[in-house]
């Protein structure tokens, strides 16, 4: 059997500092611009819930349900739809608001989604960037922190469904139990 132990990475305050710097950034690009933000669920939930409260622009808000992964830590490579927005973006200008970026697999796919759709633009905004392990290129417009290649949990991030509530954002190591 396996004990899953979570080491902090960073902290309440650091994301609390980091939204409000991405939040100012947002709210001076998209000023008087139809801006719809598409949180992917479930993992930008918290992210996206503390990031629209600081914006000081009026935006719409919607949420794409995606699955990329199974129980593992390990992407299946394969991009599944669970729940599609309820908003019209044709015309509008969209921000996906995505929890972390590991391969860029996930990204891609939905921002290709969202391309058909023929919206104004389409921007990403990621919260956690995992660079080491993209496996294509991958733009991202606004970014809160580059972190090593580890399996981050928290902040609405889970590990098979696990730790979405904390506080903070830290990585898991696996130990055996005696
Ligand atoms: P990608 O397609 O490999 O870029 O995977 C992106 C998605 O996988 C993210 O939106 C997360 O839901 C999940 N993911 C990637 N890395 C981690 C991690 O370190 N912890 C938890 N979920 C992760
Ligand atoms: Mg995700």
């Amino acid at each position: 059997m396996q004990n899953v132990k979570v080491y902090p990475l960073i902290n309440k305050e650091e994301i609390e500092k980091k939204i409000s710097e991405l939040a100012e950034k947002i709210s001076t690009d998209y000023k008087n611009k139809d801006l719809v933000l598409v949180c992917i669920l479930k993992g930008a939930w918290i992210f996206m819930a503390d990031l629209v409260r600081k914006l000081t622009i009026p935006v719409k808000c919607d949420f794409l349900g995606v699955s990329s992964y199974g129980s593992g830590t390990e992407s299946s490579g394969v991009v599944r739809i669970l729940s599609d927005l309820t908003i019209q973006v044709e015309g509008k200008h969209v921000l996906i608001v995505e929890d972390i970026i590991d391969t860029g697999l996930t990204l891609k796919y939905i921002k290709d989604l969202m391309l058909q759709r023929k919206p104004k633009s389409v921007k990403i905004c990621a919260l956690l960037d995992k660079p080491a392990r993209h496996k294509i290129e991958v733009k991202i417009d606004y970014l809160g922190f580059t972190i090593p290649n580890k399996f981050v949990v928290g902040y609405g991030i889970d590990y098979d469904e696990r730790f979405r509530n904390l506080p903070y954002i830290g990585y898991i190591e696996f130990e055996e139990k005696k």
